[in-house]
């Protein structure tokens, strides 16, 4: 069944791989982003995949870009709450702003967007739901206090919304990546990132692919038994 599968931050990194193979597996991707219009019009020409930009932090951007593709490609039944942001430094350097702006990106924008195509999921009486969380909510990360709580804070939204969902044929799940290499890992400091692999017994990075063909599992037609479960894919970073 043609289901529409919306991923946010679905244009670079992570979120790119999980909308190519969710197209793979036969959903009808939109993918969302924020700021990057040069990687989201070559990721559209690449993939033939809509891109819809706004901004996930914002309920009325979010409520504006959800109105358009509905009214252009249909209801959301599948949605990967992927954006994320980094704006790391310890407490100690850490301004008001940096804390706003990953709690407000990572964690506000599932909030927004959960609540904005929840109901259409419940009426439809089908739903796949998957925040993408991290290691570093489960098991923190030094230099990372808002990362980790918005991360954490992700894990805690989609067991709770898994049973308000469960009645409904809606799944809640979560993904914790470890870490993968994307643009956003490689912006950690070299010598810092080589001591983080050093501790990863499989011994690399992980790659996009490997985060994506979790998100597929999780949003198979068929997979209405699990929810409000967290899938760990770290490489045995952090077995948990
Ligand atoms: N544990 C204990 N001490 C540590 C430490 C650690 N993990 N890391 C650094 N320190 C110590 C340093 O040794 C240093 O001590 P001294 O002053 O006594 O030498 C002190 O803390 C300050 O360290 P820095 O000089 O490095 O401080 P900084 O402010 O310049 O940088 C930082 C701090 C920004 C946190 C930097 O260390 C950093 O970028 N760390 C990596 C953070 C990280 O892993 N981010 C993940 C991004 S990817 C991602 O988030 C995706 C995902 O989901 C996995």
């Amino acid at each position: 069944m043609s289901r529409v599968a919306l991923v946010t931050g679905g244009t670079r990194g992570i979120g790119a791989e999980i909308s190519r193979a969710l197209k793979a597996a036969g959903r009808v991707v939109v993918a969302n982003y924020g700021g990057n219009d040069a990687a989201a019009e070559a990721f559209r020409s690449e993939t033939g995949i809509p891109v819809y930009k706004f901004d996930v932090a914002s309920m009325a951007a979010c409520e504006a870009g959800l109105a358009k593709i509905t009214a252009e490609v249909g209801p959301v039944e599948i949605l990967v709450n992927n954006a994320g942001i980094t704006r790391d430094g310890t407490l100690a350097k850490m301004s008001r702003d940096m804390w706003d702006a990953v709690i407000d990106t990572n964690l506000g924008s599932c909030y927004n967007l959960c609540k904005l195509t929840f109901d259409g999921m419940r009426a439809a009486k089908f739903g796949r739901i998957v925040n993408i969380g991290s290691v570093n909510g489960q098991a923190g990360q030094y230099g990372q206090v808002n990362y980790a709580a918005a991360k954490s804070g992700i894990h805690g939204f989609t067991k709770a919304l898994a049973q308000e969902g469960a009645r409904f044929g809606i799944t809640v799940n979560a993904v914790a990546p470890g870490y993968v290499d994307t643009e956003m890992v490689r912006a950690v400091p070299a010598d810092v990132l080589q001591k983080i692999v050093a501790r990863i017994p499989v011994g690399r990075l992980g790659h996009a692919p490997d985060i994506a063909r979790g998100v597929v599992f999780l949003t198979a037609d068929d997979a209405d038994f699990i929810t409000g479960s967290t899938l760990s894919i770290n490489g045995g970073q952090h077995m948990y």
